[in-house]
């Protein structure tokens, strides 16, 4: 709100100065067009002038000579007031002058010019319509072409217009056959996790840029596979769901939370509830839990087959993995035929498990097959890609590229929380909340938090 009532007090600064100056640019060409002449006049018969004509003279050498001069004093100082408001205002939209300049120049140094041939009777007429600046909002600048938008131009210059207009294009739109819309403005902000955005049997995934807010419910929960470099966010993110899941613990049979790497993040949970929530900070534990988890799952199955029913609908058991690639790695110190069982169950849970109610959530740094096998990444079918700079780790995630293109998104410049969510009916790009660490304290305080 007090942003809207700055912009507007600029915008009435900007044409109020632009009135002045344009005034004081007329009153001096007046002056100087009515005055001029006669003073020249007088000047060449200066040797013969009456003393009232010479009255005269001094009269018009003076206005000429002070007037003229405080005018165009009057106009330079408007005319800098609109420079400034004009720079404020641009600023206020997210651009620095330089940027607002390039795009003004944009369309002739990327030539996004589109040509038009009229059939002239007789003759081809080629003529070449330049794009024009038509408006910039708030976050995007649209051109227009009366002719027409080389779209795909555009989308093909993206990078090189990045690099040029020094600035992140998050989405080139095409809004009529004759406009084009550059989005360089962060389209979702980042924010804080609050207590109000919990809700009944669901879990929060953040703020998607076409889905809103994302809630899933805790039964249409599927295996999740969690890709980011470090720093990227996929702890918080992790801590983001597991408090959404301990809000709703009454509706979970058990929560394990792997942490082979420090194993620090995820001990702050088990004061919660010590019976259902279960922390796994060393690979010798790992083994029994996976044994542990088969026979639940044979067990669910043989109900579900004398119940005659295809998913599980009692209470689910879920399992966060950190740092998956930590497994490997540590599963060495194990005696092989461990390690061989260790993998084969793993592999066995997430091809089977989840019809049962058991559900993974798998976080990694790289995707790639020598961090996870491609088995196990097949099988988790919700991909969460936070910043990834490699190409080939982007592929390992989402398949093609088709997805990226389609958001028109870059991951290797994906700032904290950013990513995308690739499952089978929600496809966006995603704004995660920043939580704390200690969030889950309001748990400890007994059960008495409101909805
Ligand atoms: N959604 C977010 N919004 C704002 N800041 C965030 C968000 N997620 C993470 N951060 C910031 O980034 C830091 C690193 O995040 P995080 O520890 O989750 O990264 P990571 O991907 O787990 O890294 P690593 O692979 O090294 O464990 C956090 O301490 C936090 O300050
Ligand atoms: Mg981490």
């Amino acid at each position: 709100m007090k942003e809207y009532l700055k912009v507007i007090t600029l915008t009435i600064i900007k044409y109020f100065f632009i009135t002045v100056s344009l005034w004081f640019l007329f009153v001096l060409f007046y002056t100087i067009f009515s005055d001029i002449p006669t003073f020249l006049h007088l000047a060449s018969n200066i040797n013969n002038l009456s003393t009232y004509e010479l009255e005269q003279y001094v009269k018009h050498s003076k206005i000429i000579a002070n007037e003229t001069n405080a005018y165009f004093i009057v106009f330079l100082i408007s005319l800098l007031f609109v420079v400034v408001s004009h720079i404020l205002l641009l600023k206020k939209k997210g651009l620095t002058y330089s940027q607002y300049i390039k795009f003004k120049l944009l369309p002739h140094f990327f030539g996004f010019f589109k040509k038009i041939e009229k059939e002239n009777s007789s003759k081809k007429i080629n003529k070449y319509l330049f794009d024009k600046i038509y408006k910039i909002k708030n976050g995007e600048i649209i051109f227009y072409n009366p002719a027409g938008i080389d779209y795909e131009k555009y989308n093909k210059e993206k990078d090189n217009l990045e690099h040029y207009l020094n600035l992140t294009i998050y989405k080139i739109d095409k809004i009529f056959p004759n406009k084009v819309a550059i989005k360089y403005k962060d389209p979702l902000e980042k924010f804080t996790f609050t207590r109000e955005l919990f809700k009944k049997d669901m879990v929060y995934f953040g703020r998607g840029f076409n889905s809103g807010d994302i809630y899933i419910h805790l039964k249409d929960l599927t295996h999740y596979l969690i890709v980011g470099q470090s720093g990227s966010g996929k702890s918080v993110f992790q801590n983001l769901l597991i408090n959404n899941i301990l809000f709703n613990l009454e509706q979970v049979e058990k929560l394990f939370l792997v942490d082979l790497k420090a194993g620090v993040e995820f001990t702050q949970y088990q004061k919660i509830d010590k019976n259902k929530i279960e922390v796994i900070s060393d690979i010798s534990q790992l083994l029994p839990l996976t044994r542990n988890l088969i026979e639940i799952m044979e067990n669910r199955y043989k109900t579900m087959i004398e119940q005659d029913i295809k998913n599980w609908n009692g209470k689910p058991i879920l399992i966060f993995i950190d740092e998956y690639a930590s497994i490997k790695d540590q599963a060495q110190n194990l005696e092989k035929n461990e390690n061989k069982e260790l993998n084969n169950n793993i592999r066995t849970l997430l091809a089977k498990a989840r019809a049962s109610g058991i559900k993974f959530f798998i976080a990694t740094q790289k995707a790639t097959s020598d961090s996870i096998d491609t088995t196990v990444r097949e099988n988790l079918q919700t991909k969460i890609l936070l910043r990834t700079v490699s190409k080939d780790a982007q592929r390992a995630v989402l398949g093609g590229k088709e997805v990226i293109e389609e958001l028109g998104v870059d991951p290797a410049k994906f700032d904290k929380g950013r990513y995308i969510f690739f499952g089978d009916t929600i496809q966006d790009l995603v704004q995660a909340p920043f939580i704390p660490d200690d969030f889950y304290k309001i748990f400890l305080k007994g059960q008495s938090n409101g909805k």
